[in-house]
């Protein structure tokens, strides 16, 4: 093999709900090697569902060891990697021993839906007992605006503090370990960075805000843990990571192929497409099509309360010191998840992609509605109780009217939380931008702009979660002159063409079907 050249590049570890990818980035954000790989997923009871943080691990370790390797046969030296970012699946709950750095039990993973019961509890507290907010107790029916005031957030399974507070209350190893102060608590950035940072010799537990935004602990204006949120949830500040920034150098890598590369970049993975789609100001929006969707829409230094089901969330802060941007958030839980459910479960397609095919094979849903709330549902509706749906079967419905009715409900769902969204932010959406693995089906866009009533635009390089950490990182080290806070130093990244969509639905057309969307999520609920 012929010697090998040096260059400057970024690595990204992009850790989603099913599978984790590292991806390495040139300055323009061309991509240069990637590996990815999935990961056990155990649902041991309806409505639940685990990873094993170990797992979790061990399969970042290993795209990061298949990437390399094709890094070095595309010629290049790993010592051209010169910083690298993390982002992740959010709100998942990781707990661990202080002592042995060991986890303590399974991760509970953000859709499951185990937790009602402790939502009923907390709701109930916070009309009883009230929750304090800037020295003064609200409650009643003023307790969850409190809570919403506090956090941005509502209550809901979604969120980390109810899973861990599920993990104190019925497993005795985390009970243990939090009565000791041996409890480790961190969402799935957390875990990485402190295993990747040396583990427990180097001790290094910490949070970074956009991921501490979705714990129901962090008050978001402050962007610190909030006392009287572990208070309400009876949760003591000895399992908390120490808060960190969106971009800065919080330590090197201590083992593996890039020991000694400073880690730059910790973020979110819905956050991370905003960034990695350079919606970094006010007013610009993407949404990202994974295992669930997530809208999010950029409010600049504003934190935008909703009104309409959305929730309000940290988009990134740039060094400690550096001020937080703000989003608003729309939350799906069900996109990809509904087609691998068809793929594994209902066998109904072999591959992800066949749904396109199948779906294109048919001009409607000839009446079909799915509601996909395998974990109830979250934005605009919040209702834990809702269950899927399928109606409007007849002996005409064949699987190609469910592959396109399993389409249309995540262009359904999206147009919710559009509406939600233009009702917030008083503002309009000329277009949405979109990725993530779902996007790369052109029926599955066509459907999204034909139900949904908006033009589509998909760019060419999709990447986007990972791109965002990867311009993270890079902006931490000053590398490429980029830098988050300057929108400008970002012009030569990703510069790739989009295709769009048109819808062409008719106007009475897609209000009929509107209309039935809503009548099914009503059946859906309350089940
Ligand atoms: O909030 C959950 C979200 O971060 C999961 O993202 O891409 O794994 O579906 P994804």
């Amino acid at each position: 093999m012929s010697a090998l050249r040096e260059s400057e590049f970024v690595g990204s570890l992009d850790c989603g709900t099913t599978s984790t990818r590292f991806i390495v980035f040139d300055q323009h954000a061309n991509i240069v090697a990637q590996s990815q790989e999935e990961f056990p997923q155990y649902y041991p009871n309806p409505g639940w569902h685990e990873h094993d943080a170990t797992e979790i691990q061990e399969v970042c370790d290993k795209v990061i060891e298949q990437a390399i390797a094709k890094l070095e046969e595309a010629g290049y030296k790993r010592s051209s990697i010169k910083v690298i970012g993390v982002t992740n699946q959010r709100e998942t709950t990781v707990v661990w021993s202080r002592k042995t750095g060991k986890p303590l039990s399974r991760a509970i993973v953000w859709d499951d839906s185990r937790t009602r019961g402790v939502v009923s509890h907390y709701a109930h507290l916070l009309k009883t007992q009230g929750i304090k907010v800037n020295g003064q107790v609200r409650s009643g029916a003023d307790g969850a605006e409190g809570l919403k005031e506090l956090t941005g957030l509502p209550l809901s399974t979604y969120f980390s503090a109810i899973k861990l507070r599920w993990m104190i209350d019925n497993w005795e190893d985390v009970r243990g370990a939090h009565e000791a102060d041996d409890l480790a608590f961190g969402t799935v950035e957390s875990w990485i960075a402190y295993n990747l940072l040396g583990g427990v010799s180097a001790g290094q537990h910490i949070s970074e805000v956009t991921n501490a935004s979705r714990t129901l602990l962090l008050n978001i204006r402050t962007l610190e843990w909030d006392p009287a949120l572990l208070h309400f949830f009876g949760i003591r500040e000895s399992v908390l990571p120490r808060l960190v920034s969106t971009s800065e150098v919080y330590g090197n890598l201590a083992y593996g192929p890039l020991k000694g590369v400073p880690l730059g970049g910790l973020v979110g993975d819905q956050q991370g497409a905003l960034i990695g789609n350079k919606c970094l100001t006010q007013g610009q929006a993407k949404c990202t099509y994974g295992t669930g969707a997530f809208l999010l829409f950029c409010t600049g230094p504003d934190i935008i309360y909703s009104n309409h089901g959305l929730l309000s969330t940290v988009a990134y802060r740039v060094g400690s010191q550096g001020k937080p941007v703000y989003a608003l958030e729309g939350a799906i839980a069900v996109a990809g998840s509904a087609i691998k459910w068809l793929r594994d479960s209902m066998k109904m397609i072999k591959t992800a992609d066949e749904i396109n095919t199948l779906a294109g094979s048919v001009s409607s849903t000839s009446g079909v509605y799915f509601v996909t709330a395998f974990s109830g549902l979250l934005a605009p509706y919040w209702d834990p109780g809702a269950t899927g749906l399928l109606v409007g079967l007849t002996s005409y419905t064949t699987p190609a009217h469910i592959a396109r009715a399993t389409l249309e409900a995540n262009a359904f769902q999206t147009h919710a939380v559009i509406e939600s969204m233009k009702l917030d932010s008083k503002s309009d959406l000329a277009h949405l931008k979109v990725d993530g693995g779902m996007t790369n089906g052109d029926v599955a866009m066509q459907v999204l702009a034909d139900v949904g009533g908006f033009e589509v635009v998909r760019p060419e390089m999709r990447e986007s979660t990972a791109l965002g950490s990867a311009l993270l990182a890079g902006a931490a080290i000053g590398l490429f002159g980029w830098d988050i806070t300057r929108p400008e130093t970002l012009a030569r990244v990703n510069t790739a063409r989009s295709t769009y969509f048109a819808p062409r639905l008719r106007e009475e057309e897609r209000g009929e079907a509107w209309r039935g969307w809503l009548r099914a999520v009503d059946r859906s609920r309350g089940w």
